[in-house]
């Protein structure tokens, strides 16, 4: 059973994912973060700069990156990364996805062995309007691990307000897959807004298919969905 925890607004939705993220960081001396990046999770990384939470035990493993933007890019999941949070607060390790490896599928495998040897505590995910989670596209296999993938028309458009132009968004990332994600022991899914609320009706009440990637986990034993009116009006 999805857990979920209705707010009024974005900004009570940082306060409450924080305050989630802070008692699992509490919790031991060591912890694996999973992070995100995108619009939702600003809030809750304005707040970690804000209040300097402890860090130094903390690793933190990225959902995913661009494949072709260099880590010094503007857009890079990388660049926004250290920018919003890495660069504030001092981390055991960080890692995010290396979207300019040489060998993307090396990239891959390693990936999944930094996984394995951290398992992550607390994911944290977004959710796109088509229901990907990280950059798992509607039809990715719900085994999947951290794979290349290609990008939607739906993924393309709405992220190319982070763009200059929509033919500067790359068409391909690399991505932790839904497997990959489904190992956390626990996940914190947080949405806002009246365009996320046909993905987070899908993602509650729909049937669990591959056609909608956020339904895997209605079969995660523990998740909390964080999220506001808006994206719950049609629940
Ligand atoms: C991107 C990211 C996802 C994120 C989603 C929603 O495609 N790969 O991890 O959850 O967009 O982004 P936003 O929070 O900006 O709406």
């Amino acid at each position: 059973m999805i857990k979920v925890i209705a707010v009024k607004n974005a900004e009570e939705l940082a306060q409450k994912a924080y305050e989630k993220i802070v008692s699992v960081m509490e919790s031991k001396n060591e912890v694996t973060l999973g992070l995100a990046t995108g619009g939702s999770p600003l809030g809750i990384y304005a707040l970690m700069r804000e209040n300097k939470p402890a860090t130094s035990h903390v690793t933190t493993i990225n959902l995913d990156e661009y494949i072709g933007l260099e880590p010094t890019h503007d857009q890079s999941y990388r660049y926004f990364m250290n920018d919003q949070l890495f660069n504030h607060l001092p981390f055991k390790a960080t890692y995010v996805p290396d979207g300019i490896a040489a060998d993307l599928q090396k990239a891959c495998g390693d990936y999944e062995a930094i996984i394995a040897a951290n398992p992550v505590d607390l994911q944290l995910l977004g959710i796109g309007e088509n229901g990907h989670i990280a950059f798992n596209e509607p039809g990715t296999s719900f085994d999947s691990p951290t794979q290349v993938t290609g990008l939607t028309e739906s993924t393309i458009n709405a992220n190319s307000r982070y763009f200059e132009k929509k033919e500067d968004v790359p068409t391909s990332a690399i991505t932790m897959g839904i497997g990959s994600i489904m190992k956390a022991k626990e996940i914190l899914l947080i949405a806002s807004g009246e365009k996320k609320a046909e993905a987070i009706k899908q993602m509650l009440e729909g049937n669990v298919t591959e056609a909608c990637p956020a339904t895997a986990l209605q079969h995660h034993a523990n998740v909390t969905v964080i999220a506001d009116e808006a994206a719950l009006s049609l629940c």
